[in-house]
This record gives C-alpha cells, structure tokens and sequence, in this order.
C-alpha cells in the first residue's frame, strides 16, 4: 500500500493531517523550515516525533560528506523514526554508503533525485526513500513522473531494497499518476491532501441531500 507523507514543517498541518488518521509519515527540508519560522531543526523535528509513529525526515545542511555523516549521527539520535534527507550528490552517495553501514543507518532518505539513474545510485549507497523531485522535473519541461515509473521499474528489475518516493508533488493529478506508476510513498503539501479529501461536487451533492431530507420530514 502506497503510504501518504505531509511535506511540511509546520506543526498545525501535521496536526490537522494527523487527525484525519492517514498520515504515515513527514518530511521536511530548510525552505519548509523556513516556510513554518524556525531554524531549530532538533526541536521542530522532535515536536513532530510526538504526533507522528512513522517516518519523519529531517536534511542536512552540509555538502561534503564528513559534515553529512557528523550531522546524520546527530539527527538519526533524535528518535527511532526519524530519517536523514541527504541530498544525491557524490559527497551525499559517500556519506550514505558509510550511514548504512550502521547498526541504526538504514534510515536514508536521499532527496533532490532528477532522473532514474540518481535513483539507482541512492539505492545502491544504501539509501532507504530515494526522492523524485516531480514538480520540479516537469518545471523544467520533463516528465517527472515518468522518472518515478523508470525508477519503479529499475529497483523491481534488480531486487533493489529502497523504496520509491513521489516528491514535489503539485497537486491531486500527481498523486493519482503516483499511485498508478507504482511509488511506495507519496509526499505531499497540506493543500494537496485537503483536496484529495473531498470534491466541490461532493458537498454540492451532500448539499442537496439535506435540503431534500428536510423538505422530506416537512411532509
Ligand atoms: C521532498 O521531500 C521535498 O521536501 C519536497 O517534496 C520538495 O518539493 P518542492 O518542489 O515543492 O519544493
């Protein structure tokens, strides 16, 4: 079953995404940090432990792989379930291959993922999510999804043990394209999620419903 993560910092979406009772996971980035007020990583990441039992992911800021593994050591101490967001550089793919090799390191998301190949990569350094950037890949006149659909194919293909991770993802079109090219998980703003939750149509429908229900009981 495709699971459904918040890409967000900001606590009140994850509590609202919480409660609808479908919210397997979270992740977060320095713009989202930056979106949601706060530079206090280790806390803001450990406010959200508290509502979330599944994977929470939290990105280093260093871009040589000494600084990535000092801070993954630091980040993955946090909880159990959280991840580290490495981004699929050459110095990203040193620090994940070393992470892995730790007793507690599979907990790899490797982020900023543009083609199939990257993918392939993060996989074989040991990463467990391997992040395609959809949205920004059809920015730039691509196809992202069709990235996600190759990367499926290629981890099926060669037994692979990372999942699949639909990012950038812009609206319900998305997920439902990620759903059908088969990513283990989709990440999604809180916009988006609310839109998948219900439909104009829907509360037009419920609408009439009850207009007619009380024109039933008037008799
Ligand atoms: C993934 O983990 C990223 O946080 C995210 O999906 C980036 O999406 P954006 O292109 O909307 O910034």
């Amino acid at each position: 079953m495709t699971k459904i993560f918040l890409d967000t910092a900001q606590l009140d979406e994850i509590r609202e995404a919480r409660d609808l009772g479908l919210l397997d996971g979270v992740t977060t980035n320095p713009s989202l940090m930056l979106r949601a007020g706060t530079a206090d990583l280790k806390a803001n990441t450990l406010e959200i432990v508290k509502m979330v039992a599944g994977p929470v992911s939290a990105e280093v800021i260093s871009t040589d792989a000494v600084g990535m593994i000092e801070e993954a050591r630091e980040v993955l101490s946090w909880a159990p379930n959280v991840y580290v967001k490495i981004p699929t550089i050459p110095e990203g793919l040193k620090a994940m291959k070393r992470i892995s090799s730790w007793p507690d390191g599979r907990r790899i998301n490797a982020t900023l993922i543009f083609s199939p190949v990257q993918a392939y990569m993060a996989a074989r350094a040991g990463a467990s999510f391997a992040s395609v950037f959809v949205g920004r890949i059809d920015d730039a006149g691509l196809d992202g999804m069709e990235v996600v659909r190759q990367t499926r194919t290629i981890f099926d293909n060669y037994g692979l043990d990372c999942l699949v991770l639909a990012a950038s993802i812009r609206h319900t079109a998305h997920v439902a394209d990620a759903l059908l090219a088969g990513a283990d998980i989709i990440t999604l703003p809180f916009s988006v999620l609310n839109k998948m939750s219900g439909s104009p149509f829907t509360d037009a429908g419920l609408e009439r419903f009850l207009a007619d229900w009380d024109k039933a009981k008037a008799g």
